[in-house]
């Protein structure tokens, strides 16, 4: 059973998503990370984000088994990984192994962008989470406040609005809600109450 979760920055789907699987107990990957390894990896090398060629050399390069976690959820490589993800050649580069790792023999929780869309349009559950820009934003800051940053509630704002724009408008594997993923709003749902939503779901389609 694959079970696909799209949806923006900060709506809840990877809580969603490590939960879900915990609880089914099958493997989770959280695929933003290795687009933010790639960024990672470019920031750190001084290579300019906007550069294609060297974006999909370092994605090629890259082992996903091994990526650690180091500084990969720091908020500037999460606005440098929505840079480098929409190039093509770096979203080839990574499929392969979202596509093998989707297909481990009873199944996997996939979480991102493009799982229902682009890595796993057979999945047998698609939900795509999201919340208001305004929640999501208080979330984040939530987030970075437990993380020592202070950056403004209007900064946050217009860095998660500016992501969603880059990521819905990209003309590779753009964000969107799959036909026939069901959409999950936590805008007033707390983490228990998602959890519970999203359990039903999977239940109701294939009876775990
Ligand atoms: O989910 P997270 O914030 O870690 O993702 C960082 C960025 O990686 C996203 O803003 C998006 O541009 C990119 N991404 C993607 N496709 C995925 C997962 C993440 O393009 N499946």
């Amino acid at each position: 059973m694959i079970i696909a979760i799209d949806g923006p920055a900060a709506s809840g789907k990877g809580t969603l998503a490590r939960r879900l699987a915990a609880h089914l107990g099958r493997p989770h990957l959280d695929t933003g990370l290795l687009y933010r390894a790639v960024a990672r990896a470019m920031l750190d090398r001084g290579e300019p984000l906007e550069n294609p060629g060297r974006a999909t050399a370092v994605a090629a390069a890259l082992d996903p088994d091994h990526l650690g976690e180091t500084r990969l959820r720091d908020r500037e490589v999460g606005e440098a990984a929505s840079v480098v993800s929409a190039h093509p050649g770096v979203r080839d580069a990574l499929l392969a192994f979202q596509i093998r790792f989707a297909s481990r023999p009873g199944g996997a929780v996939l979480d991102g962008r493009d799982i229902g869309t682009v890595v796993a349009p057979n999945a047998q559950v698609k939900l795509y989470v999201t919340a208001s820009p305004e929640e999501r934003a208080r979330r984040r800051l939530r987030e970075l406040a437990a993380a020592g940053e202070a950056p403004a509630y209007e900064t946050v704002l217009a860095d998660l609005r500016q992501r969603d724009d880059r990521d819905a408008g990209r003309a590779a594997a753009p964000l969107r809600v799959a036909p026939d993923a069901i959409v999950i709003d936590t805008t007033e749902l707390g983490p228990d109450e998602a959890f519970a939503q999203a359990l039903a779901i999977v239940t109701d389609r294939v009876g775990a």
